[in-house]
């Protein structure tokens, strides 16, 4: 039986009525406010002398239009935050992207399909309008990255948004120049420093769809073919990839589609994926050099969003590991209504930090777990990206079972399995950036940076952690709350650092 993706009624599970905090519900309301505020207050330390740069961070800041509220956490119209950091101090400044999707949120509609919100479906004059067309809205609200000489916003569709990194005024769509095609992408292109070049994939819909991986030069706005995977009947939901010093790899978990649904439904991006465990978990396999294409599988069903790094072993083996679920259901506890309203609120689900050892000579796959311990929007110190490496760090969820949402942030040892944590109650910390400090040589001698909603104060702070201990070295307070986000950059006053 079908399992639907979709923002339904479900009874209370048990544990829902104990009083949860509910703290994180702030991170949830709309932030209208634009504003540059050249130094921050900063408390409980000082900001690290050497420490310089702009923490750029992507993610939606209202969810409530004039006629609706939007469905879901991903749907939230994009906002872009900036955090200079130089000389000891910080300055901040937030700005919507000037998108389609906002100008139309301004006369108060959804005009366009976001991810788990669709217009009301008698707006449409014809039912077979395309989906690329429908998803024009340009809502680029997950990360931050770089096309050619410009920073910007980017989402699953191949809409990147630029932006100018000083005033956060919007600059328009990225136009590529090349011929690629196709209607879905990730907001998680990989970058290989040594080579120049950036990956991701492009799904293209059809009767047989198609996973095409590109490569992108730095400098460049013309995407390179790797190499393509076809045939694809139902084509998986994957937000992100894997790339190790010789592959790129996509891990096909089992949330798929039949493309001509998204065409016909009527009904938003998700709520057309179907969660088929039967199916397992299948893996393609895009060899960096030769374009050559090979798959391996496992008959477990695995979902996750974010890959956090992948390893070559040796000729034949490869290390992937990934933060996973055992359904995807977390899809449906990011829906506004389940995680904000009382009664249907749920725990947030059980992940754990996993490693997938993929022999590409068989096609067969092993896995274990690394970290026994729920969390997600993993970093690590992307220098060790396609290496061997020992730490990462993320969200994590401080009482398994009881806490609806992300309250923490740990550090996984991915030898030991050691878990370091920095939480603190009430405060919800967001998506940890890890920055080297320079010249270091340990692979954690840094630190990270995150957003934290206070919502004891209704305010949020820039917290730089040591990256080694997690021990405070201090906070950078905004006077206004920044709604939760999902990524961002950390770009130095000197090169490239993306
Ligand atoms: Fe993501």
């Amino acid at each position: 039986m079908d399992h639907a993706i979709a923002n339904s009624e479900r009874p209370a599970a048990a544990g829902e009525e104990r009083g949860m905090p509910d703290g994180f519900h702030k991170g949830f309301d709309d932030q209208k406010s634009e504003v540059v505020i050249p130094s921050l207050d900063v408390e409980h330390g000082a900001i690290p002398p050497w420490l310089s740069g702009t923490l750029l961070r992507n993610g939606p800041a209202r969810f409530r239009l004039a006629d609706r509220t939007l469905n879901h956490w991903f749907d939230g119209l994009a906002m872009v935050h900036s955090f200079d950091i130089a000389d000891g101090r910080v300055s901040y400044a937030n700005k919507f992207l000037d998108t389609p999707a906002m100008r139309a949120a301004e006369d108060g509609k959804l005009k366009y399909t976001e991810f788990a919100s669709d217009p009301c479906r008698s707006l449409f004059k014809r039912l077979a309008q395309t989906f690329v067309e429908k998803r024009t809205g340009a809502n680029a609200n997950v990360s931050i990255g770089r096309i050619a000489d410009e920073f910007v916003a980017e989402t699953e569709t191949p809409v990147p948004v630029a932006f100018d990194k000083d005033t956060l005024d919007t600059i328009g769509v990225v136009e590529y120049e090349d011929q690629l095609t196709g209607q879905i992408t990730t907001a998680h292109p990989h970058h290989d420093p040594d080579q120049g070049m950036a990956f991701n994939y492009l799904l293209k819909f059809g009767p047989k769809s198609t996973y095409s991986v590109y490569q992108l030069p730095d400098g460049s706005r013309e995407r390179q073919l790797v190499g393509k995977s076809g045939m694809v009947t139902k084509p998986s939901y994957m937000h992100s990839f894997a790339i190790s010093a010789k592959y790129v790899i996509l891990m096909e978990f089992p949330l798929v589609v039949t493309p001509l649904k998204l065409l016909l439904s009527g009904k938003s991006f998700i709520e057309n994926y179907r969660w088929r465990p039967e199916r397992g978990t299948r893996f393609t396999i895009v060899d960096r050099e030769t374009g050559e294409v090979t798959h391996a599988h496992t008959d477990e069903a695995w979902f996750g969003f974010h890959h956090v790094n992948a390893v070559d072993r040796d000729d034949d083996l490869i290390d992937l590991d990934i933060i996973v679920y055992p359904t995807a259901d977390v899809v449906q506890h990011f829906y506004l209504k389940s995680l904000l309203d009382g009664p249907n609120r749920n725990a947030y689900p059980r992940s754990e930090l996993r490693r997938f050892t993929i022999n590409t000579a068989t096609g067969e796959v092993t896995s274990r777990t690394l970290a026994d311990h729920s969390a997600d929007l993993p970093r690590i110190n992307y220098r060790y990206n396609t290496k061997p490496y020992r730490y990462v760090y993320a969200n994590g969820v401080a009482e398994r079972g009881e806490s609806a949402f992300l309250d923490t942030i740990v550090k996984f040892d991915v030898e030991s399995g050691e878990v370091g944590e920095w939480r603190h109650d009430n405060h919800f910390p967001g998506e940890p950036v890890f920055v080297a400090r320079p010249d270091a040589t340990a692979e954690d001698d840094g630190v990270l940076l995150t957003v934290v909603l206070d919502a004891n104060a209704d305010t949020s702070y820039l917290l730089i952690l040591d990256a080694a201990d997690l021990s405070e070295i201090a906070r950078a307070r905004v006077p206004q709350h920044v709604p939760f986000g999902f990524h961002g950059a950390y770009v130095r006053n000197a090169p490239r650092d993306l």
